[in-house]
C-alpha cells in the first residue's frame, strides 16, 4: 500500500506576506485517517517512535500520535523524495524534533490539538508551529494573567466579549509558535515577551526580555486551517510567504495490485 497528498500546487493559497523571504508550507491533516489505513500507519515509524506510542494509555491517544508521526514522515518524505520509514530524527535539549543527517536544510514543527493536526516546512530558517481550537474559556483573563504578559493581559481585558477567546488563542498560539521555534519549551517564562493579539492587528513579536533585537529577527504569521481552529507560525527573519493545504490520506490500491 502507498499513501499519497492532494499536490500542494492543487490546495495551496497564500495567506502570508509576498515580497522576499522563502516559502513556509503549512499542511493540516486529520489525526483520524479512514479506518483501513491506520493498521499500516504504524509501519513508517521507528522503533522508539514505537515504543512511545506503546506507553499512551487510552487507544485513541496512542491511534492520534501514531497518525501524526505517519503524517510528519510521509510529508517529509515527499519533500526530500525519500522513503518515509527511512527518516532519522534527531532531539533538541527540550524534546524538538529535527531531521538526522540532513544536508536539504528543511526544518519542519508539528502540532496537533484534538484530531487535528499542523505541520510547518521551510528550508533554513527555525520555525515553530502552534494550533488550537477556539473555545470558550472560563476565565479567559484570569488566565491570561497566569501565560500571558501583562501588556498582553491588558490588551485582552479591552477586547470585546464576542472577540475575545479569539484574540485569547491568537495570542497563545503566537506566544507557542514562538517557544516551539526556539526549541526552549517553558524554559522561557512567557512573560518575557510580548506578541500582538487584538483583532486586525499584524500578527508580531513586539518585545522579548533581555534581547532588544530579538523580537526582530523572528516573523509571527496567524491563520485558520480548519474553520473554529486557529493556527500560528514563527519563523526567523521576515518576508516569508505562508501557503496552506490539507493533507488526505489516500489509499493507493493500485499499488499494491487491487485494481
Ligand atoms: C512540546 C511543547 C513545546 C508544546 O507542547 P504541546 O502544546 O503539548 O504540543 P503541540 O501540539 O504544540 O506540539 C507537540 C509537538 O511539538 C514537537 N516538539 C516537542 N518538543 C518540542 C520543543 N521543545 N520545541 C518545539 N517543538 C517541540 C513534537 O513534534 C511534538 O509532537 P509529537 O511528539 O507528537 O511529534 C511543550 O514542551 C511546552 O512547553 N508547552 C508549553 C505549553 C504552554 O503552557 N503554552 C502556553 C502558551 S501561552
Amino acid at each position: 500500500m502507498s499513501l499519497g497528498v492532494t499536490p500542494f500546487e492543487e490546495a495551496g493559497r497564500v495567506v502570508g506576506e509576498s515580497e522576499g523571504g522563502g516559502t513556509v508550507d503549512l499542511w493540516s491533516a486529520s489525526l483520524e485517517p479512514p479506518a483501513p489505513l491506520r493498521a499500516h500507519l504504524e509501519g513508517y515509524l521507528s522503533i522508539d517512535e514505537r515504543e512511545r506510542a506503546a506507553r499512551f494509555v487510552f487507544p485513541r491517544d496512542r491511534n492520534r500520535f501514531v497518525a501524526g508521526r505517519a503524517f510528519l514522515r510521509l510529508l517529509l518524505a515527499q519533500y526530500l523524495a525519500t522513503d518515509a520509514a527511512s527518516l532519522r530524527f534527531e532531539y533538541g535539549p527540550h524534546g524538538k524534533p529535527a531531521l538526522a543527517d540532513d544536508r536539504s536544510g528543511v526544518t519542519f514543527n508539528l502540532a496537533h490539538t484534538d484530531s487535528l493536526a499542523v505541520c510547518a516546512l521551510a528550508r533554513g530558517s527555525d520555525l515553530g508551529v502552534d494550533v488550537e481550537r477556539v473555545r470558550p474559556i472560563p476565565d479567559a483573563d484570569g488566565v491570561a494573567r497566569s501565560f500571558f504578559s501583562p501588556r498582553e493581559t491588558a490588551e485582552l481585558a479591552a477586547v470585546p466579549e464576542p472577540a475575545r477567546f479569539r484574540a485569547f488563542f491568537a495570542a497563545w498560539t503566537r506566544k507557542e509558535a514562538f517557544l516551539k521555534a526556539l526549541g526552549d519549551g517553558l524554559a522561557r517564562p512567557l512573560d518575557s515577551f510580548d506578541v500582538t493579539l487584538k483583532p486586525g492587528d499584524t500578527p508580531r513579536l513586539l518585545r522579548t526580555l533581555g534581547d532588544p533585537e530579538e523580537a526582530d529577527r523572528f516573523s509571527l504569521h496567524s491563520l485558520e486551517p480548519e474553520d473554529g481552529y486557529v493556527a500560528a507560525i514563527a519563523v526567523r527573519g521576515h518576508g516569508w510567504h505562508v501557503r496552506h493545504a490539507r493533507w488526505r490520506w489516500i489509499e493507493s490500491r493500485r499499488a499494491e495490485g487491487e485494481e
